[in-house]
């Protein structure tokens, strides 16, 4: 018999990480390992509320625990925030195409996240490590509201102590032990931030307004429109191309994106939505 598409697999949350005041990060075991694709996403159900969409923000060697990094903005989400260790939620898919690791091979790899967009980044930025030797240049920059509302604090340390590495953050509004850079994300993006422009690709997610700030100043700076991938997060629901809710002109973002280049979808004016 065939499988069902819709059913999910059952997931036990084996830890729950305190992100910021409104971002968690669930570590799930799922019955059955489950491989992605770094920027692959998940449906996630929890306690027959419905489902919500979340890309995996761990390592993609790793198969059989799963971190979704989630932020509190509605019913399901918040239901989940509510959860604890030991519980049960579903999980499907994954569906889309993810990150095309093989064309980022020998170039420049600008990453620029904001807000919780650095969790599918942080998959990201984990399977590039897994094989760094592969990438001429990792540089990443991250923006957050405010200090307390950057994710992966620790992991991030890290990251700035590793010199395959290049870590730049900024925040909206600092506050007195806050030591690096105040300002929009778009500041941190400038002609001599150490990259080779012309033999680089830019990775880019968060919420649509930065996305599109970030976009037009990568433009700005020389980045051409095949070069920039976006991770259209648009409102999903089957997952897998059947229901027409995701289309991007032509396009379903769940079965052809999230993540696409800026030239393929940057005539349709529902992208920055
Ligand atoms: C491919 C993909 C990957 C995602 N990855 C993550 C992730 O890793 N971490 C994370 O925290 N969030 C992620 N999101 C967003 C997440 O799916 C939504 O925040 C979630 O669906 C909200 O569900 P809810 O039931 O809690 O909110 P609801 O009660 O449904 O709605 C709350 C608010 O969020 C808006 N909303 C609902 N669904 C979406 C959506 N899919 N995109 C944008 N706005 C939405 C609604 O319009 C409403 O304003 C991703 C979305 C997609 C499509
Ligand atoms: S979510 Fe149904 S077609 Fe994309």
């Amino acid at each position: 018999m065939m499988e069902n598409p819709y059913c999910p697999v059952k997931a036990e949350i084996a830890d729950i990480i305190e992100e910021s005041p409104t971002i968690k990060t669930f570590a799930l075991k799922p019955e059955k390992p489950i491989p992605f694709r770094t920027g692959q996403f998940m449906e996630m159900t929890v306690g027959g509320l419905g489902e919500a969409s979340f890309t995996p923000s761990s390592n993609p060697r790793i198969e059989n625990t799963m971190e979704l990094t989630i932020m509190d903005v509605g019913k399901v989400t918040s239901r989940a925030h509510r959860m604890k260790k030991g519980e049960i939620v579903g999980v499907r898919g994954p569906y889309g195409t993810g990150y095309p690791l093989e064309d980022f091979k020998g170039k420049e790899i600008l990453i620029v996240g904001g807000g919780v967009g650095l969790a599918p980044l942080r998959s990201l930025i984990l399977a590039l490590l897994n094989e760094i030797g592969k990438y001429k240049k990792v540089v990443i920059k991250y923006g957050a509201r405010s200090p307390e509302d950057i994710i992966y604090k620790n992991q991030i340390k890290e990251w700035t102590k590793n010199k395959d590495l290049d870590v730049e953050l900024t925040v909206d509004k600092g506050d007195s032990a806050w030591k690096e850079n105040v300002g929009l994300i778009t500041t941190l993006l400038k002609k001599d931030m150490g990259i080779d422009i012309k033999d680089s690709i830019a990775i880019a997610c968060g919420p649509p307004i930065m996305m599109k700030f970030t976009t037009f100043k990568l433009i700005e700076l020389g980045y051409r429109d095949e070069d920039i991938y976006l991770s259209m997060e648009k409102n999903m629901s089957c997952g897998i191309g059947k229901c027409g809710h995701c289309r991007i002109g032509p396009y379903y973002a769940c079965k052809d994106g999230p993540v696409f280049t800026y030239d393929k979808i940057k005539e349709y004016h529902t992208i920055w939505e």
